[in-house]
């Protein structure tokens, strides 16, 4: 089987580049992490990284002049490492349309909420305060808008009465780590049909 090659961008724990690493561990997931990539040398993932034998790299952000030096820096580290698909996993730059576009349906991303809802920042916070019943995340191909882009799947959680930012955020954290690995092997393998799972805890849905 030739396995798609995935560089994940994180910028800080990488807690969902982690569930990538495990899933592509098997012998029969249809992706292989070539490259984890960070914006911030202090990344705690990129250990994890390189404890598993993977590729590593840092882009600082921090030492280029300006947005179109680092995307080009970021874009030319991570040609060198034969990747067809890149999975942004908590990697907190903006991206240009130019970045954007020369990935065009080869750059994903997990977002913490049900999109269109609660684009940006600061999702659980502003779930709880709108008294939402249903919240989430999703997984999707990444357009040059902020958070929008073709939806690849979903998980949805309930909102409880006594739920805080955090109790609601490790939720949907741990329904990131299942969905982000099942997401992008649906990509990885091109099967496009519609899949729903209904456990006791959340409804996933996949394209
Ligand atoms: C996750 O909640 C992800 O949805 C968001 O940033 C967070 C990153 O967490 N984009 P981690 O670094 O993967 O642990």
């Amino acid at each position: 089987m030739t396995k798609t090659r995935v560089a994940v961008l994180i910028s800080g724990r990488g807690s969902n580049m982690m569930s990538l690493v495990e899933a592509a561990a098997c012998a029969d997931y249809p992706a292989e992490i070539g490259l984890v990539l960070s914006n911030r040398p202090d990344a705690a993932g990129l250990q994890f990284a390189s404890d598993h034998g993977i590729a590593t790299d840092c882009v600082d952000h921090k030492t280029f002049p300006d947005r179109e030096a680092f995307e080009i820096a970021l874009d030319s580290a991570i040609r060198k490492h034969d990747i067809d698909l890149v999975c942004l996993a908590g990697f907190m730059r903006l991206l240009t349309p130019w970045f954007v576009d020369r990935w065009h349906d080869r750059l994903i991303n997990i977002h913490p909420a049900l999109l269109p809802s609660y684009k940006g920042l600061d999702t659980h916070a502003r779930a709880l305060t709108d008294g939402v019943t249903l919240h989430g995340c999703t997984v999707h191909y990444v357009r040059a808008e902020m958070d929008a882009g073709p939806i690849i799947g979903q998980a949805a959680v309930p909102v409880l009465t006594d739920d805080t930012e955090s109790s609601l955020a490790k939720r949907v954290l741990a329904q990131e780590h299942k969905l982000y690995p099942e997401a992008l092997a649906r990509v990885a393998s091109g099967q496009l049909d519609q899949q729903t799972d209904l456990d006791q805890s959340c409804l996933r849905v996949l394209r």
